[in-house]
Formats: structure tokens, sequence, C-alpha cells
């Protein structure tokens, strides 16, 4: 960041400063579902429209797990309500587990 201070835009979610569509693909990782003990449904719910709006494509958050390594316990319901927006939700397994069973990514593809 120090190196390259223009590779970075500060916000604060669930509100960007970017165009609609700008990215092909937007990843979350290690902020969403992580801190659901301080941060509610109401905000995820706000942040993955708005990481939506400005990807073209897809949606990538990782991982699926509080910090105690828990499942995100209302993701089966975040799930459903994307799936009935239309949009294509995948539960991956991935190679690495950085955190105790974080190591799920989920998808959300547009197209
Ligand atoms: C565990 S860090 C992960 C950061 C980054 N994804 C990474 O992999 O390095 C979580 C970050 O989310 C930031 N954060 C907390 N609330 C936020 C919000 N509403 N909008 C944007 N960032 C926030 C915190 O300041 C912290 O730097």
């Amino acid at each position: 960041m120090r190196k390259h201070p223009e590779r970075y835009v500060a916000t604060i979610l669930p509100e960007t400063p970017f165009e609609y569509e700008q990215f092909n693909m937007v990843l979350s990782a290690h902020f969403l579902f992580m801190y659901s003990d301080r941060l509610d449904y109401d905000f995820h719910k706000k942040t993955i429209q708005e990481l939506l709006r400005v990807a073209s494509e897809e949606v990538r958050i990782f991982p699926l797990t509080d910090l105690t390594g828990t499942r995100y316990d209302l993701l089966d319901r975040l799930i459903l309500e994307l799936e009935a927006e239309g949009l294509r939700v995948t539960e991956v397994k991935v190679p690495h587990e950085f955190m105790r069973n974080g190591n799920s990514l989920l998808g959300i593809r547009k197209i």
C-alpha cells in the first residue's frame, strides 16, 4: 500500500465509489461473515448487493465462517434469497484453509 497507494481505494461498506459493472469479478476476503457477531444480516445483504452492482459477472466471498470457525448461521437464508433474485450461487470447497473450517467460498454469478 505504501509502495503503490494509487492501486487502493478506501471506502466504507456497504457503499463503494465504483461504476456499475466496472469489474468482471469482485472478491471479498476475510471480512463478510467473519464478523457476523458485530455486522448483521442487513449489512451483509446490502454489501453483497453493492458488490453485485459493480461486478459484471461474479462476486466471490471467502471464507464462510465466523471467527470461531462456525459456518455463517444465516448462509442458507442468504443463498435462497439470492437465488430467488435470479443469481446462480455455489458453495465451493477450496484447497487452502487459512482459518479452522475456513475452506469454502461462495460464488454468486450474474450470468
Ligand atoms: C480481516 S481484515 C481483511 C482485509 C482484507 N480483505 C485482506 O485480506 O487483507 C478486515 C478489514 O475490514 C475493515 N472494515 C471493517 N468495517 C468495514 C466497512 N464497513 N467497510 C470497509 N472495510 C471495513 C477493517 O478495518 C479491516 O481492515
